[in-house]
């Protein structure tokens, strides 16, 4: 398989998703109504992460996917789809080799606009987005969390025959504070990022997170909520007085702060597109493979309009 031309990067803008967790994407029951950019999203992340990495197919797609901008980039690929015939006495070329060129997705990566979840626990171990335990890197032990769902183990959640419930979008609340984060600014996040094995050490990965931020650089405020989200207050951005007079809280605006949760083997690829660990994030495990935090500040251009 031979690759040629320069790679072809698409984005797939924040759409409503019906899709079935438990199908690969391609035996995806509602296929014709989900746009082809994502169906090959999945497929990238299928090979990489369910395939190569092990994570249950269900736990792939999660509750974020629909509020999020994806982008998928294609490579254009020359197969050979019938080989060529030769008279095997003279060694003459009968029919000559027959290709085509496809357009092969090769990888992907999405952003999730704000509000998020908490940031993740120091030491915690999570499984289809829910915290089951803590685990102390000095020490072997891990405690069970009780969470106010259940308190569920890892093999309880991959086991389920049911699929779960995805869970509901978060709202805004104060974060506790990290190293880049104050616990109050909104902050967008990149993730699922992921490059073909044959594909990787091409800086692939580097060109889909630079497109990315030129995209949210230039649309800062694509993501800023609208007044009816709920939690502003929590945050403390309302106008003095206004929770009194019953005023709605003033929507935070976006300052350019990017955030990633990184497998550790891929620290060194986000570092490479400027990102820092941020020591005060701590570690975590997602599906088994230990995670740091990592950000970045990207110079935002509002003169740019949305269109
Ligand atoms: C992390 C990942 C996205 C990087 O993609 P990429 O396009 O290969 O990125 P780069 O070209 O910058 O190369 C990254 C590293 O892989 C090395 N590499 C070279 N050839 C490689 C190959 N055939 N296979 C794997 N890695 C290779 C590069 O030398 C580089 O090493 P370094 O970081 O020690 O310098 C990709 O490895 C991947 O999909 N990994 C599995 C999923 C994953 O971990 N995703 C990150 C989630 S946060």
């Amino acid at each position: 398989m031979g690759t040629s031309g320069t790679p072809f990067i698409a984005l797939l803008e924040p759409t409503a998703l019906p899709w079935e967790r438990h199908s690969p994407p391609d035996e995806q029951p509602h296929a014709a109504s989900i746009p082809r950019t994502f169906i090959d999203a999945m497929k990238v992340r299928t090979e990489v992460f369910v395939q190569e990495q092990q994570i249950p197919q269900e736990n792939e797609f999660d509750s974020d996917d629909a509020r999020c901008a994806h982008w998928v980039i294609y490579a254009s690929v020359n197969k050979t789809v019938q080989p060529a015939v030769t008279d095997p006495a003279t060694g003459e070329i009968l029919r000559p080799r027959q290709s085509e060129t496809q357009s092969l997705p090769i990888g992907t990566l999405r952003l999730v606009p704000f509000p998020h979840a908490p940031h993740p626990v120091n030491g915690g171990v999570y499984v289809d987005e829910k915290l089951v335990s803590v685990s102390s890197e000095s020490s072997t032990a891990s405690t069970t969390v009780a969470t106010s769902t259940a308190a569920a183990t890892a093999s309880e959640v991959t086991e389920s025959k049911e699929p779960a419930p995805i869970p509901p979008k978060p709202t805004f609340a104060p974060d506790r504070p990290t190293a880049f984060h104050d616990g109050i600014e909104p902050y967008v996040k990149l993730g699922r990022l992921a490059v073909l094995r044959e594909f990787r050490g091409r800086g692939i990965a580097a060109q889909l997170v630079h497109a990315a931020l030129d995209w949210i650089r230039t649309h800062p405020d694509y993501f800023d909520p609208s007044p009816t989200e709920r939690g502003f207050e929590q945050l403390g951005m309302e106008q003095p007085g206004s929770a009194a007079a019953g005023v709605p809280a003033t929507p935070p605006k976006w300052n350019g702060l990017v955030c990633c949760h990184a497998q550790e083997g891929a620290v060194k690829a986000w570092k490479r597109c400027g990102f820092q660990v941020d020591e005060g994030m701590g570690k975590w495990f997602e599906e088994g493979i230990p995670h740091v935090g990592m950000f970045l500040r990207v110079e935002v251009d509002r003169s740019v309009k949305k269109v």
